[in-house]
């Protein structure tokens, strides 16, 4: 091998390593529960005794187009500018246009969207330093 050869061969192993690296950060960062860009939707829930719901904008991003909601199932570019609520959602409106039991899981499970703090007020999410969600364990203190 001459040195130019060899010199190529350092700048790949570079690469590969920053590569790894960045994956290694990416996974780390998905797990936390709250990320970057969710919305709390608090208009009505906490007046009515429910905790704000947190709708993971990302993850619905990747797997619909824009057009899905913010045409076709009428969805406001504004956190909190649609006048969602429950009895909508139940009859097939907004997230209840999927989370019907085929498309995504059903209205059932109220602790899935209902996830976030006490207090929190309707916003997109800007850091992931904030946590949004309660912890599982604070979750069964609050209970008793
Ligand atoms: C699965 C449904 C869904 C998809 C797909 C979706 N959005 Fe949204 N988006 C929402 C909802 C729900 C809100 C909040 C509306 C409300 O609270 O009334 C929102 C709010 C927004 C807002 C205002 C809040 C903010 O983050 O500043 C913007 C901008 C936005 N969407 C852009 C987009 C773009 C661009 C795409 C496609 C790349 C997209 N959305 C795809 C559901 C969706
Ligand atoms: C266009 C279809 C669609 C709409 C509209 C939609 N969702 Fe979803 N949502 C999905 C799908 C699909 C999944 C993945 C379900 C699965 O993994 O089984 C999902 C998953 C989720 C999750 C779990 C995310 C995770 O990390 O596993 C939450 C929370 C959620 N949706 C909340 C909402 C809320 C709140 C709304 C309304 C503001 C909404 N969704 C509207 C399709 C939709
Ligand atoms: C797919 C997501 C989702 C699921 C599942 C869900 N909700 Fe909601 N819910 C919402 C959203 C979004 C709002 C409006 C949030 C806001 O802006 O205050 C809401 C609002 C509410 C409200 C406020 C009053 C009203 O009439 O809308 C109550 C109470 C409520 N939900 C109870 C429940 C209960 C109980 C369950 C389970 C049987 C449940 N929700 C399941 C997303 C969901």
């Amino acid at each position: 091998m001459n040195t130019l050869q060899n010199k190529r061969h350092n700048q790949f192993g570079i690469i590969l390593i920053v590569l790894t690296v960045t994956v290694a950060v990416l996974g780390s960062i998905q797990s936390v529960r709250a990320e970057y860009g969710d919305l709390v939707l608090n208009e009505i829930a906490e007046k009515e005794g429910m905790p704000p719901a947190i709708f993971p904008h990302w993850f619905h991003r990747i797997r619909f187009r824009c057009k899905v909601c913010h045409a076709d199932l009428g969805f406001k570019f504004k956190a909190g500018g649609s006048g969602i609520n429950m009895l909508k959602i139940i009859d097939g409106e907004y997230c209840g246009a999927c989370h019907n039991g085929e498309i995504a899981w059903s209205v059932e499970n109220c602790n899935l969207c209902h996830s976030g703090k006490e207090g929190l007020k309707t916003q997109v999410h800007g850091s992931t330093l904030n946590k949004l969600v309660v912890p599982a364990k604070a979750k069964k203190k609050a209970k008793k």
